[in-house]
């Protein structure tokens, strides 16, 4: 078994080094790479080919875990040359996922999502998959993945993702405004336990993470915030009477982490108080 991965960031380099625990064949290419990329899959010792288009070729199950923005254009590219399954566990909507699949002309392919931090959760990390080939896909469940097929209809799995993301993405932006003013009065401290004392056990742990992950994945959250709004934008187009009235939540959110994007870069993640420091700094 082959499995080739288009992009090699926290998607891939954490599924990687399972699937060659596990006897599988992990290859993907650098050409174009960033230096953070290479470092990444040399570390891994993953086998490499010379461009995308020899990767779809070579891999029995192609998993595409770029960046939000770039998932249709890779699929462009290689989308003549895939030979087996294309999996797209992207965070984009279900019309940028019809899009990026209308691509492969095989028609060999899975709409997928990541529920949940990788990296925290690691092989276990539930993948929700849709589509007529999710069921092959599933087949990697052998090695230790939590493929959940959800239906034979693609787009499902990405509006499930699309859901939970406008959910936990507004939950983030709300924890970090509220604790960033908190901070800012001197009652940080007093707030995280008023808080605690009534929301559920590890509530600390978890915004702490919240918090420090807007900051750090700002550029990609930024970008799936917009993929949720365009999932809002065609769904409203078809259902909903009066969006501004109903959405002005989840609008917020995408205002919240554009923000943030633009204002924040980190190469590291600092404790909430050294990044309420640097943004406070440039504000
Ligand atoms: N991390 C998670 O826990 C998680 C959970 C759910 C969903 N996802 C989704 O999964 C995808 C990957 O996430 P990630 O965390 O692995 O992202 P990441 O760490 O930012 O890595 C993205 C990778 O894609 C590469 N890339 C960008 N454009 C490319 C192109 N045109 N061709 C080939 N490679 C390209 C990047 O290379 P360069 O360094 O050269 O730019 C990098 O290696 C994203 O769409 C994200 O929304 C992630």
């Amino acid at each position: 078994m082959k499995v080739g991965f288009l992009g090699f960031g926290e998607v891939a380099s954490t599924l990687s080094g399972w699937f060659k625990d596990a006897g599988v064949e992990v290859y993907t290419s650098l050409e174009n790479r960033s230096v953070k990329t290479q470092v990444l899959a040399e570390d891994c010792g993953v086998n490499t080919c010379k461009d995308n288009k020899t990767l779809a070729e070579i891999s029995d199950i192609l998993i595409s875990a770029v960046t939000p923005a770039e998932a249709v254009n890779v699929a462009r590219e290689v989308g003549k040359h895939v030979k087996g399954i294309y999996v797209d566990v992207n965070n984009i909507s279900p019309g940028t996922a019809k899009e990026a699949l209308g691509y492969i002309e095989n028609g060999k392919t899975v709409d997928a999502a990541i529920i949940g931090g990788i990296k925290k959760e690691g092989i276990q990390v539930q993948i929700v998959a849709s589509g007529s080939y999710a069921e092959q896909f599933s087949s990697l469940n052998q090695y230790g993945l939590n493929i959940k097929v959800i239906s034979p209809d693609l787009g499902k799995a990405k509006t499930l993702k699309m859901l939970r993301s406008s959910y936990t993405k507004g939950v983030s932006a709300l924890l970090f405004e509220s604790l960033y003013l908190a901070y800012q009065m001197g009652l940080d401290e007093e707030f995280m336990k008023c808080l605690e004392s009534t929301e559920c056990p590890g509530f600390r742990e978890s915004t702490l993470s919240r918090v420090k992950n807007s900051a750090y994945h700002a550029e990609r959250k930024s970008q799936e915030m917009e993929e949720v709004l365009k999932f809002i934008e065609d769904y409203s187009k078809l259902e909903l009477t009066d969006e501004d009235e109903c959405l002005s939540m989840i609008k917020a959110t995408g205002e919240f982490f554009k923000y943030i994007s633009n204002k924040i870069e980190l190469d590291e993640k600092p404790n909430y108080k050294e990044l309420f420091e640097s943004f406070k700094s440039k504000n």
